[in-house]
């Protein structure tokens, strides 16, 4: 009898064990869901709500994704790409580790689009290949270049995307596993610090010289 009730407790455990559930909805156009329980598989023991945010110019693209996540996706907090000009790409993630648990709804980080002066090697078009001469000047705190391949399913062609980071979201891409451009995982991340617009900058500082020269050389007399 005692053999007996130790082993329903001990079924029930390992049963509870692995029916960890998450709220799991998406939607698109939205920051918010109305989600339903749903069991997680093997290895995700955490819930997870991403908001995705897609800004083409003027226009912005908003999904909510809720449910189950390996510990990897929930370290990726935030994930911000420039992948042209104007075009951004945001995904800003929340997780919480009980079952059935809620995550705190993500909130969209403010976007900064003020030149800094740098610029990387760009590349996410699909039709146009990459061009070497191809820049983007970063904006706001992004001052590193990421460059990543994506596999494409169907044709088994690896595609190069390239762009300005934040050098804390360049080193995230590195951990991150999942898709994220489509349904592909992404490969061989590398991270470098932008060039600086230095022309710009040397002829400042050549301006600059020739001023204080012209001062100098006129409070001589
Ligand atoms: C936006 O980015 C620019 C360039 O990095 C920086 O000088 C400026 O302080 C930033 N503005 C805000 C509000 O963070
Ligand atoms: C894969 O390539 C095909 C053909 O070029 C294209 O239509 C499709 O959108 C690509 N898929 C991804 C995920 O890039
Ligand atoms: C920075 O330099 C690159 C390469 O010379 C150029 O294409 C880009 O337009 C420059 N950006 C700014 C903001 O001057």
């Amino acid at each position: 009898m005692h053999v007996l009730l130790r082993y329903f407790l001990l079924s029930v455990l390992l049963r509870t064990g692995a029916t960890f559930q998450c709220g799991t909805c998406q939607k698109d156009g939205a920051s918010t869901c109305t989600s339903s329980l749903q069991p997680c598989n093997a290895g995700e023991h955490s819930c997870l709500s991403r908001l995705n945010i897609d800004i083409t110019g003027d226009k912005k693209h908003t999904r909510i994704e809720m449910g189950c996540a390996p510990p990897s996706l929930c370290n990726a907090q935030l994930i911000r790409l420039a992948l042209g000009k104007g075009v951004y790409m945001t995904k800003v993630s929340s997780c919480c580790n009980t079952d059935s648990c809620t995550p705190p709804a993500p909130s969209e980080p403010s976007l900064n689009t003020t030149y800094n002066g740098k610029y990387c090697p760009v590349c996410f078009s699909e039709t146009d290949p990459c061009s070497d001469k191809a820049v983007l000047s970063c904006t706001g705190p992004a001052t590193y270049c990421f460059d990543f391949t994506i596999l494409n399913a169907t044709t088994h062609k690896e595609r190069h995307i390239k762009g300005c980071a934040t050098k804390t979201v360049c080193n995230t891409l590195k951990e991150y596993k999942g898709p994220l451009i489509g349904p592909s995982e992404i490969h061989n991340v590398i991270c470098q610090e932008a060039k600086s617009n230095s022309s710009c900058l040397s002829l400042e500082f050549f301006l600059l010289g020739l001023l204080l020269m012209k001062t100098f050389l006129f409070s001589a007399y």
